[in-house]
């Protein structure tokens, strides 16, 4: 009765696709391959093929079967400096300036590279704070980074401990930030539960504390506006075949606050970080370009760069703010179905992402307390594509720019038919190699 009050009418197949009759940015859509007989709902992990990305990649080959070489200079875009086109399209996506971004590397090797010319331990401020629920590469390359410095990481990383094993409370992160931290590295958005951190809240306080603070935007960027350079965040890296759709293995993105412009060296040199107008001086002697390309090392991937550019035209069309908007309404949906129709028994799911939309990502996490794994596997079975992250939470997320309101009803409805008629026991209790 109370709920009754509570909600407005219950959610209906017609209202749905009313929604998504109404929807503007629901005409991007077209601009992406979407795989045939499937709802797909794992943006999140790998996003889709865009129309423009394919074009960009067919052009990168048109321009190395027709000029070789020449392509460094004349490509369409000159690949030489595509790595800092890129950083200029992604800049206004996450609030940085033009040369604070760059695209290079991969997330793992951005870490590496990021945290090696940050973290500068020193007697009694030597440690490294972190979280326990970061994605594991993230935890294992800030190890890495402390055993090469000689420090121990059972002592010297120090992870923020979970109360409930899916999120994290702000004020033990900043009450962890003691004297003896040097650097921390949080993840914007948590990997399973989808919970986005209060990065202008944790950045403040980091600051007024006098150590430096990085994150982890893989789970933000192109689904979530940021505003790093107003913030003072003085490092962030983040992948862009998520919600950035560059595709898999796609290179990814580092920003550098414009304050350590030129006083800040990479770590990891490598010549494509050179001064730009002096790369093919062909120096013996490092000279880093005074921003955040400097910090790039190897000749860019042109045709997983490519990619990214086309995608990116895709995300700026819409903008990144009505991209959240729309993200928020149809994870929210989404909670709403499963508010309705799939949290009592028999069904028994519980979203464990937070409900706040300042404090969620662009995925909905949902729960039961068994079978998880093979509902996953039989939603699959109907051309819906969840993903499962163990132990056991089944990550679903209706992507702004080509999801629809009526697929997310789909499957919320394919849901109530898994558990109703118990599909998931035809499939195996174990999981393959990739979730
Ligand atoms: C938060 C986060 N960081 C890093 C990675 C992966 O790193 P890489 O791009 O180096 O494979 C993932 C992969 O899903 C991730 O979720």
């Amino acid at each position: 009765m109370m709920r009754e009050v509570l909600m407005p009418a219950a959610i209906t197949e017609t209202r749905v696709l009313e929604m998504d009759r109404n929807d503007p940015l629901l005409k991007l859509r077209q601009e992406f391959f979407i795989p045939e007989n499937t709802i797909y709902m794992d943006g999140n992990s790998l996003g889709l093929q865009s129309r423009p990305a394919a074009r960009r990649v067919e052009q990168v080959m048109v321009d190395w079967r027709n000029r070789g070489i020449g392509g460094w200079i004349d490509g369409t875009p000159p690949w030489f400096t595509l790595s800092e086109t890129l950083g200029n399209m992604v800049a206004p996506l996450v609030g940085a300036l033009p040369h604070e971004v760059v695209a290079t590397g991969t997330t793992t090797l951005n870490i590496h590279s990021l945290v090696a010319s940050f973290f500068e331990p020193c007697p009694g401020r030597d440690r490294i704070l972190a979280d326990e629920l970061n994605f594991p590469t993230d935890l294992y390359a800030l190890a890495g980074q402390l055993r090469l410095r000689g420090l121990d990481p059972q002592r010297h990383l120090v992870r923020v401990p979970s109360r409930n094993g899916r999120t994290l409370e702000e004020e033990e992160i900043i009450a962890a930030m003691t004297d003896d931290v040097a650097l921390v590295f949080l993840p914007s958005v948590l990997f399973t539960s989808g919970q986005l951190l209060d990065m202008p809240r944790l950045t403040a306080a980091a600051r007024e504390r006098n150590v430096l603070i990085g994150f982890d935007c893989s789970h933000s960027a192109g689904a979530i506006p940021h505003r790093l350079h107003e913030w003072g965040v003085d490092f962030a890296l983040w992948c862009s075949y998520k919600y950035l759709n560059g595709g898999p293995g796609s290179p990814a993105f580092l920003f550098v606050h414009e304050r350590h412009h030129g006083s800040r060296h990479p770590r990891l040199p490598g010549w494509f970080g050179f001064i730009k107008s002096k790369q093919f001086d062909l120096l013996p002697d490092f000279s880093p370009q005074p921003d955040a390309g400097g910090w790039q090392i190897s000749s860019p991937g042109v045709l997983g760069a490519a990619a990214v550019a086309g995608a990116l035209e895709v995300i700026r069309e819409a903008g990144i703010d009505a991209i959240r908007e729309r993200s928020l309404r149809l994870t929210q949906l989404l909670m709403r179905l499963v508010d309705e129709r799939l949290s009592n028994p028999p069904y028994s799911f519980t979203i464990v992402n937070p409900r706040e939309p300042e404090r969620r990502g662009g995925h909905v996490a949902l729960v039961r307390d068994h079978e998880n794994l093979r509902i996953a596997s039989a939603l699959r079975a109907r051309g819906i594509i969840p993903d499962f992250r163990p132990p056991d939470t089944i990550r679903i997320a209706p992507v702004a720019l080509y999801n629809t309101a009526h697929e997310v009803y789909r499957v919320a409805e394919a849901l109530v038919e898994i558990v109703d008629n118990r599909e998931y026991t035809r499939f195996p209790v174990t999981r393959g190699a990739i979730t």
